[in-house]
């Protein structure tokens, strides 16, 4: 695993520390739609709170294009950060460097908290500007990093700031790297990857580096549809990539060199359209009509997917495996998914999930908790997955050797 340091190897007692947090959550008119990564930071500020710190949260809200826009200030999350922490204030800053920042942060006593305004109100932060990131760092005499689901982005408050100041992971971030390691980098085998999502060509990099990876490789979702052309197989009017089929037969003789056993769908559900109430029928997967969309994996795929569950002792998520967003077409993925929280409970699998959708599967189908990790990243998980580098991840990491010389 990348060696960074913790909350455990650092001394934050009576010191301005910098976290950066990721508060780019759901927000509509105003209102926090789904307050989990802000849930998720809290333990990290009462950590922090706990130990005497003086707490500077700092976080990128949506994508502003440079300057400040009203429509994207973190002030709406004043009250949704004060709640997730038990009540206790927060002060806010209207600006995120100079002297409005300075301000906020002179006025913290140890134990208490402000907010910084949007970092991307300034060109600099997506920039990784060494210029803007001393300004951040002037804030503050150690850094914090628990925003995982930021770790993709080589921005200044991620990349070029945690060279500034000694430098930590957050309890989220340290709890992130923990669970995707111990799935990836070094897991109990057989490993089952459960891979879906509408295309094969935007998992291109994934599936090549999952192959590698994984001793099981179960693939559901519009993708799968792409694979199954590729074996001859005809899928009807359903959602595919016509022009990926080489690759996609390139991909699965790359998972027999690589002894990763791939499994598709033998069935599926299929219909004339993605439609609630519309007409469904199980068919075997030679048989699905030319008139047909298959929106879902049938009941004898479900049952081998579960057989592969049962076999693996890890277990890498993402992605749905039918049009799960219309009911009766989440019925694939939310049996998989209580099929995977039901081995989890019973210690059998070590399961991590993780991507917006997967998500949002996971929470329909209520098992969020149940499984042993749900990363709340989308980008960067995808990105990990991808077997890519994270440069919030590499600057820690560069960070805890510079300390350790
Ligand atoms: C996310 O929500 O995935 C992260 O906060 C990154 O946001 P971004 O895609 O706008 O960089
Ligand atoms: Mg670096």
């Amino acid at each position: 695993m990348a060696n960074f340091r913790t909350l455990d190897d650092i001394d934050v007692r009576g010191k301005r520390v910098l976290l950066r947090a990721d508060l780019n959550v759901p927000v509509k008119d105003g209102v926090v739609t789904d307050a989990t990564r802000i849930e998720r930071l809290a333990p990290t500020i009462e950590t922090l709170i706990d130990k005497g710190a003086k707490v500077v949260v700092m976080s990128h809200f949506g994508r502003p294009k440079g300057g400040p826009d009203p429509a994207l200030s973190l002030r709406v999350l004043i009250v949704p950060l004060e709640t997730a922490i038990g009540g206790r204030k927060v002060a806010f800053a209207a600006d995120c460097i100079g002297e409005e920042a300075e301000r906020a942060v002179a006025a913290l006593q140890p134990g208490q908290v402000a907010l910084l305004e949007n970092l991307r109100f300034h060109k600099g932060e997506e920039a990784n500007s060494p210029d803007f990131a001393r300004a951040l760092a002037e804030l503050g005499e150690v850094y914090v990093d628990d925003a995982f689901s930021a770790a993709h982005r080589a921005h200044a408050s991620i990349e070029a700031l945690a060279h500034l100041l000694p430098a930590a992971a957050g309890k989220l971030m340290e709890a992130e790297l923990k669970a995707l390691t111990a799935a990836l980098e070094s897991p109990a085998r057989p490993v089952l990857a459960l891979i879906g999502g509408a295309k094969v060509s935007t998992k291109l990099d994934l599936l090549r580096f999952i192959i590698g990876k994984v001793d099981l490789l179960a693939i559901g979702g519009a993708m799968a549809n792409t694979l199954l052309l590729a074996q001859g197989k005809e899928v009807g009017r359903s959602l595919c990539e016509r022009d990926m089929t080489d690759t996609a037969r390139q991909l699965l003789a790359l998972a027999g060199e690589r002894n990763c056993r791939v499994i598709l769908p033998e069935d599926a559900v299929v219909a004339s359209e993605v439609a609630p109430r519309v007409a469904t029928r199980e068919v075997a997967i030679d048989r699905v009509p030319h008139d047909a969309m298959i929106l879902d994996i049938g009941t004898k795929t479900v049952a081998r997917i579960g057989a592969a569950l049962d076999e693996a002792r890890t277990l890498v998520w993402n992605g749905p495996l039918g049009a799960f967003e219309t009911a009766p077409f989440d019925r694939g993925t939310t049996a998989v998914a209580k099929l995977v929280a039901q081995l989890t409970r019973a210690g059998k699998l070590l399961s991590v999930a993780g991507g917006g959708d997967t998500v949002a599967a996971l929470a329909a189908a209520e098992v969020i908790d149940e499984l042993s990790y749900v990363s709340t990243a989308g980008g960067a998980f995808l990105e990990w997955l991808e077997g890519r580098e994270l440069p919030g991840v590499a600057a820690l990491s560069d960070a805890a050797r510079g300390a350790d010389k």
